[in-house]
């Protein structure tokens, strides 16, 4: 439970005094990464690895240089999207300048906080967004994983729109970016064609990924996926091959 390394993970204690995240959780085993599909830097997954890294590279050169916020959406529900979502996050934890927290924003169906086994007693996103009173710090988990925070989504809400558009909700994605030049936010979304936040998550995002399901997803459902965020903002389609 307090394995020494080199994650910049840093648990930080409630403005009250009292601390929120008392152990750094240990290094997880390439083979538990694998159990969770999770990329490691081993060779047995160097494939998937590499396919990753490529979109890292990929949104890298779309971006002028300076960090960026990435949304990936699923066009509908179990296309793959929180899946392309950590597994990019990963990528970008590779590369020792660069920092990701990834933000679950799939308020009904979340999936970060068990994919990487995060203890999120405390809190998470919407619970930060309600709540004047709470630090940004209080809602980023440790993974093991260095230079990888998870944002788990929080209690679940209904409606999350008007969390999502708040002022709150833009100044804590400026913190997050300016926290650092190496920081990296990247925000799993809900379905593009079930959920109103996939738009309205894309006003807060530089880029927007979209993933579709390999053999799955019809051209007409991209087509209308794509219809609900600025052609600019859009970087591209991946087509998850979910065996
Ligand atoms: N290309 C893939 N290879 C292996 N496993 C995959 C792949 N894509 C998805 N999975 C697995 O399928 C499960 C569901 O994927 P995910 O966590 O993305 O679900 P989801 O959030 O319901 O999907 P979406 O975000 O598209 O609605 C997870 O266990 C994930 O690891
Ligand atoms: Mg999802």
């Amino acid at each position: 439970m307090h394995a020494q390394h080199d994650s910049l993970a840093v648990a930080l204690p409630r403005a009250t005094g009292t601390a929120t995240h008392m152990a750094m959780p240990a290094l997880p085993s390439p083979r538990t990464l694998e159990d969770r599909r999770l990329i490691h830097r081993n060779d047995s997954v160097r494939a998937q690895a590499d396919a990753f890294r490529d979109l890292r590279t990929q949104l890298l050169a779309l971006s002028d240089q300076r960090n960026f916020v990435t949304l990936v959406v699923p066009v509908t529900a179990g296309c793959g999207g929180s899946f392309v979502a950590r597994n990019l996050a990963l990528a970008f934890a590779f590369d020792e300048s660069k920092m990701a927290v990834l933000l679950d924003c799939d308020v009904l169906y979340p999936s970060q906080r068990a994919a990487f086994g995060v203890d999120a007693a405390h809190c998470g996103l919407v619970d930060y967004l309600e709540d004047e009173g709470r630090q940004l710090s209080e809602i980023q988990y440790d993974t093991g994983i260095p230079r990888l925070r998870v944002v788990p989504s929080g209690t679940r809400r209904e409606s999350t729109g008007e969390h999502f558009s708040s002022v709150r909700a833009r100044t804590m994605i400026d913190s997050l970016r300016s926290t650092s030049p190496g920081v990296y936010p990247i925000l799993d979304s809900p379905p593009a064609l079930t959920s109103p936040d996939a738009r309205i998550l894309a006003d807060l995002s530089d880029f927007v990924v979209l993933v579709a399901g390999y053999g799955r997803t019809t051209q007409e459902q991209i087509d209308k996926a794509m219809a609900n965020f600025s052609a600019e903002k859009v970087a591209g389609i991946v087509f998850n091959n979910r065996v």
